[in-house]
């Protein structure tokens, strides 16, 4: 598969995914869209691939939806091509990926990085939502995940003002799991997604399963729903191997199945 606006590269049993649009700071227009659902659905139905990262380059991850192809619609063609539904495409990817985030994550670039099952920032990082400041609101799911994300305070100043948030201030927020030198960034990141590729990648879908249900449901519904998946995974042989290779004091020998 060739494509236009990401480049897609198989790492061992990691992908690596990057948006390549620099001259737009890598904004997200459809063709964006098109390319990474292809790319995500390949990298879900590929059985070498335990672990993805996307990421832009180090001036942007991306700094929003593309103004431009946006700028002249209207309500009615918004509402008929249910515009930007197509990214729910990408959050139904099973397997885990991690978004690596250096520059400006602005926008519909933000609202992708929290899509991601979680964020490792460069240190030059800027996240924000400033699309009050074109006359809308975010529509990719940008109040949801961040209110989710850093609590009602934050995200209400942050959509009302539109102001960026640095990567120390998005660590502390809970926005980002980790700030790293932007140099090591995209390594940090692959090694970090190498280390999920090694487990049991049954038991990697399911443990993304639960804490998204943690974020997404309430709390008797989302404990429910752990032990039932817990219960479930008695059922695999991944189970199997890897209770009998913790106690033989051996490396486990995944079959994902
Ligand atoms: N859409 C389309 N083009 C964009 C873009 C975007 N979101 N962001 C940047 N670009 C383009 C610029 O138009 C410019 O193109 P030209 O060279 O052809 O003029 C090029 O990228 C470089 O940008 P700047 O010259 O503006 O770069 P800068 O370093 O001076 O400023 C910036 C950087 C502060 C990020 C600024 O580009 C900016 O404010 N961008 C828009 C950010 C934004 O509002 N994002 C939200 C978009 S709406 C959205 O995302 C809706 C949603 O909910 C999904």
């Amino acid at each position: 598969m060739t494509y236009e606006t990401i480049l897609v590269e198989p790492r061992g049993a990691v992908t690596l995914i990057t948006i390549n649009r620099p001259k737009a700071l890598n904004a997200l227009n459809s063709r964006v869209l098109d390319e990474l659902i292809q790319a995500f659905a390949a990298f879900d139905a590929d059985e070498s691939q335990r672990c993805a990262v996307l990421t832009g380059n180090e001036k942007a991850f991306a700094a929003g939806a593309d103004i431009k192809e946006m700028s002249d619609q209207g309500f009615a063609s918004m509402y008929a091509s249910n515009f930007f539904s197509g990214w729910e495409k990408v959050t139904a990817t099973r397997k885990p990926w991690i978004a690596a985030v250096a520059g400006y994550a602005l926008g519909g670039g933000c609202e992708v990085a929290m899509m991601a099952d979680f964020i490792i920032a460069g240190e030059n990082a800027q996240f924000g939502q400033p699309e009050i400041k074109l006359g809308v609101t975010p529509g990719m799911g940008g109040s949801q995940r961040l209110t989710r994300a850093i609590g009602k305070a934050k995200a209400m100043e942050m959509c009302l003002t539109g102001r960026m948030m640095d990567a120390a201030e998005a660590e502390r927020s809970g926005l980002v799991a980790r700030v790293v030198p932007l140099e090591s960034l995209v390594e940090e990141a692959l090694k970090t997604a190498e280390t999920i590729a090694r487990m049991g990648p049954l038991a990697a879908i399911a443990n993304k399963e639960m804490v998204n249900a943690a974020f997404e449901t309430g709390l008797a519904q989302g404990i429910v729903f752990e032990r039932r998946l817990f219960h479930g995974l008695f059922g695999t042989e991944d189970q199997k191997e890897g209770m009998a290779a913790f106690v033989e004091k051996r490396k486990a020998d995944w079959k994902g199945r």
